[in-house]
């Protein structure tokens, strides 16, 4: 069957994956797995951009990226899921992509001012950082991926991609597709205190967290403030609680709500049937998440044969850059 197209998207190994990543990214890459080619990158790279001081985590936290990945069901006989680092072509399209990428393009990046704000001028000041961008259009481009499933934060990057595509096919000639966004259905899933699930506010459901863990976790979830009693009304729309029904429990969202709205269901009750819930989906995941953990070899395998096969398009492109832009030497000719 022909595929629909070819995708490529990917994860920085900052850390572990949270149920953000799950709902809002490989939920959906998994089900695109069938329909397009489908490149999945951990973007090593990326994370140095910010965390170049403290490595030592680094190697595990691409593996633990690589188990969360193959545990929520991306599939290498599917998929080509690889490391950035392992495929160096990524280096030098990034370099040559750096030439046409005006600095003012990067200073106005809304992420790139955000970050700059939240994690101070130390952490944020380096050439690497502000070219972040730049880094990820190469990513993308080297692959001539035509889609980008992403989360509504991703989209400023992907605009810069798109900029930056058209700047280097007017000058060179038409080398790369313009890259469209995919958003995900559950872009933003609340944490355990409210806000947006991110590591960086240590309010997250991580993948790897066992049973008793993530029963605490919810147990301590903020609920609507104004419901303090069981018996006092609810507003389910403003309960984070409620979020991970509509995700979990698809099934008893009305009476939920209802219960909620009337006082009858109280946040103790509540918060037992949605973690029982939010269990049994993860359930098939933690199991697989404990195989692949066990042997890393196997880990190791998929992504050495994902950076193959990921080397050899890229390679391929790089050739045709350099045919575009005239670096490459003349074929030789016999006298
Ligand atoms: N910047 C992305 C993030 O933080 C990760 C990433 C790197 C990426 N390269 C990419 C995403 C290419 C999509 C396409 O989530």
């Amino acid at each position: 069957m022909a595929k629909k197209g070819r995708i490529l998207s990917g994860h920085r190994p900052t850390g572990r994956l949270h149920l953000g990543h799950l709902e809002g990214t490989l939920r959906t890459w998994a089900r695109l797995q069938d329909d397009y080619e489908c490149f999945f990158e951990i973007a090593d790279w990326h994370a140095l951009t910010t965390g170049f001081e403290d490595t030592d985590l680094l190697r595990e936290n691409i593996e633990q990226v690589a188990i969360d990945w193959l545990a929520a069901g991306l599939d290498p006989e599917r998929s080509v899921l690889f490391v950035q680092s392992d495929v160096k072509e990524h280096a030098e399209l990034h370099l040559l992509l750096s030439m046409v990428t005006p600095v003012s393009w990067l200073e106005r990046c809304p992420t790139y001012k955000d970050q700059k704000q939240q994690l101070g001028d130390e952490k944020t000041a380096g050439y690497g950082f502000l070219g972040y961008p730049v880094l990820q259009a190469a990513d993308i481009v080297i692959y001539k991926a035509d889609t980008v499933p992403i989360g509504e934060d991703q989209l400023p990057h992907l605009e810069l991609t798109r900029e930056i595509v058209r700047r280097f096919n007017n000058i060179y000639g038409p080398v790369f597709p313009e890259p469209e966004a995919k958003l995900s259905r559950f872009s933003v899933i609340p944490g355990t205190d409210g806000r947006k699930m991110s590591k960086s506010y240590g309010n997250t459901i991580d993948l790897s967290d066992s049973p008793e863990v993530i029963t605490q976790k919810v147990r301590k979830m903020f609920t609507d403030p104004e419901k303090i009693y069981k018996g006092d009304p609810g507003h389910p729309d403003k309960c984070p609680v409620f979020v991970y029904h509509n995700i979990y429990n698809q099934g008893r969202t009305q009476p939920i709500k209802q219960g909620c709205e009337s006082g009858e269901l109280g946040c103790v009750d509540c918060k037992v049937e949605v973690i029982e819930h939010l269990l049994a989906a993860l359930e098939p995941l933690m199991e697989r998440r404990a195989e692949l953990d066990a042997n890393r070899s196997l880990v190791r395998e998929v992504l050495a044969a994902g950076a193959e096969t990921a080397r050899a398009v890229a390679t391929d492109t790089m050739e045709e850059v350099r045919q575009a832009m005239k670096t490459a030497a003349p074929a030789a000719t016999n006298p």
